[in-house]
């Protein structure tokens, strides 16, 4: 790819996704208005939801505002949303979708992905909304919900077929669930996001799922950051963005640490949706497209593959080893 490429081209639709986008988790819902109008006028395209993020309203405010004030057109812009684990009956996709899209205050999605396959009991919105992982009532265990992935992917195609979001695709499946997944679509995944940074790049995830046609998202492009709160290598890890060996390379071609990951990530092919409440962060991460690493630095980056997962429900309690 070139230096320059900022888009990826969608299987199916040809659709051209940005592949610099805003991630909107943890994003405070009395900010989220104005931060993602900011990132609008920075010049991001791609905003990455999900219902479990619980500020779909504030987020669609923020899109609302920037169209009315003529910063961009409806069509200049990529919104991706996520479907959650409580809604994959085939019964509850096309609600929970519809909430979505209200919430946020759109005609169409650009791409709808499945968050995690992960079937759970059903909350209805008028008892919890977002729902998150436990069941509203009971002990503080997940329960799961027998809604067969082959049927929650029918209602995604559903989706499509009724003009409703132009591409569907999914997130935390590993190549088992895809490669079951791809033995009854009709339509194909566009893309997979999954976790992927220097700490656990999944080369050979990446490089499968790129040869069947599906683009992949990075998310948590700067690591343990956003897990410190939330898990025990979240905790222990080492700061991404503080790794000599990321910090020298930045150093050496004068830019951010962050940069440099991003820039990893983009080129090998795979979107990142760096997420940040800060202007001047929010801005840098976005430049990415002018310039490159070269062989010794990606050498120096691959060094650093630990094998090291944050993002799974295993590790939050859940007894739920996912990814095994
Ligand atoms: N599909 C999934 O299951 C899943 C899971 C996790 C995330 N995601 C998506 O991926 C997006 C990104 O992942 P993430 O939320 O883990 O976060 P991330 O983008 O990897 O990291 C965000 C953190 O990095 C900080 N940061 C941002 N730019 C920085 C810079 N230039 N220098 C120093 N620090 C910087 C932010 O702080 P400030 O805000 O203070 O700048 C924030 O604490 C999410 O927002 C979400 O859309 C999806």
């Amino acid at each position: 790819m070139s230096v320059q490429q900022q888009h990826a081209t969608l299987n199916r639709t040809n659709d051209k996704m940005p592949l610099c986008g805003f991630g909107c988790w943890k994003v405070e819902n009395n900010a989220a208005e104005q931060l993602i109008y900011d990132a609008i006028k920075a010049g991001y395209r791609l905003f990455d939801g999900a219902c479990d993020y619980g500020n779909e309203v504030e987020i669609g405010k923020g899109i609302a505002r920037a169209i009315k004030d003529g910063l961009v057109k409806r069509e200049d812009l990529f919104v991706v949303t996520k479907l959650w684990n409580t809604f994959h009956s085939k019964d509850h996709v096309r609600a929970a979708f519809e909430k979505q899209r209200k919430d946020l205050g759109l005609e169409y999605i650009d791409l709808y992905l499945i968050h995690f396959p992960v079937p759970l009991k059903y909350v209805a919105p008028d008892q919890a909304y977002p729902p998150g992982w436990y069941p509203v009532s009971g002990p503080q265990k997940i329960e799961f919900e027998c809604s067969p992935m082959y049927e929650c992917w029918g209602a995604m195609e559903k989706l499509v077929d009724d003009g409703l979001t132009r591409n569907i695709g999914i997130s935390n499946f590993n190549v088992q669930a895809i490669l079951d997944l791809l033995t009854y679509c009709k339509y194909k995944p566009a893309t997979l996001q999954v976790e992927i940074h220097p700490y656990f790049p999944q080369k050979r995830l990446v490089e499968w799922v790129q040869a069947q046609g599906i683009h992949i998202t990075a998310y948590s492009s700067f690591g343990p950051g956003s897990y410190i709160a939330l898990t025990d290598d979240g905790k222990t890890a080492d700061p991404l963005l503080e790794h000599d060996v990321i910090k020298l390379i930045a150093q050496k071609r004068n830019r951010t640490p962050a940069q440099v990951l991003l820039r990893w990530a983009i080129e090998r092919d795979i979107a990142v949706i760096p997420k940040s409440s800060h202007e001047e962060r929010m801005k840098s991460n976005r430049d990415v497209f002018t310039w490159a690493l070269d062989d010794s630095d990606k050498q120096q980056i691959a060094s650093l593959d630990q094998g090291l997962r944050f993002n799974n429900p295993d590790s939050y309690g859940f007894n739920l080893p996912l990814f095994s």
